[in-house]
């Protein structure tokens, strides 16, 4: 198997993480790696937001579980509530991704949270190639409706993604996909 399908077919979800710190370069290729992402229209629709403060993180961290605490949906109470619960699971470095609200380029229809997924998935990859694990964090949602999380003018927060060294075994559950989702026509 070649490295492109390894780091696909064996990355996984990170929610352990070292306090071994990220090399400030390593940090950079894995925002290279998002960069280069597919994007409609070649709107490249993003921007991306880098946290390494432990206390920035943290604060984060708990006004998110308390949005999530707020949100009326019992599932995501029930985890806001767990003492052990963190969102960002203590990862030394969070990157939130922002997606462009409007139209750049005339004509070009803007696909950020399209492009912006793509940008995630190449830096998970990008990160497990150099060793770092991450976790893709949608939850944060519950807290834009209160705070934007830094997301500058003209782009809406979409997602988090955490990036760290694993401080616990990698596989939390086998590796298994789902059968019979494809059809060959
Ligand atoms: C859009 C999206 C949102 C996600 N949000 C969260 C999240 O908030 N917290 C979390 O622990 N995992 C989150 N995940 C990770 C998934 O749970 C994980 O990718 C899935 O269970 C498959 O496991 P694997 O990544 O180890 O292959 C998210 C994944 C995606 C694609």
């Amino acid at each position: 198997m070649n490295d492109v399908l390894r780091a696909i077919m064996e990355r996984r979800s990170i929610r352990k993480y070292s306090d071994r710190p990220v090399k400030r370069e390593d940090i950079e290729t894995v925002l290279q790696a998002g960069l280069y992402a597919p994007t409609g229209g070649d709107a490249e629709p993003w921007h991306f937001g880098v946290l390494s403060d432990r206390e920035m993180i943290d604060a984060l961290d708990e006004k998110a579980r308390a949005a999530m605490r707020a949100s009326g949906i019992d599932r995501i109470v029930a985890m806001g509530e767990n003492p052990k619960y963190r969102i960002f699971f203590g990862a030394p470095v969070v990157i939130m991704i922002y997606g462009e609200k409007v139209l750049r380029k005339t004509g070009t229809h803007l696909s950020a949270l399209a492009d912006c997924s793509a940008a995630i998935q190449n830096m998970q990859l990008a990160a497990f190639s150099l060793g770092l694990g991450t976790c893709w964090i949608g939850l944060i949602r519950y807290l834009f409706p209160a705070d934007r999380c830094m997301a500058p003018e003209g782009y809406d927060p979409l997602y988090a993604m955490t990036l760290g060294y694993s401080a616990g075994p990698e596989a939390i559950r086998p590796r298994s996909r789902r059968e019979g989702t494809v059809t060959w026509f």
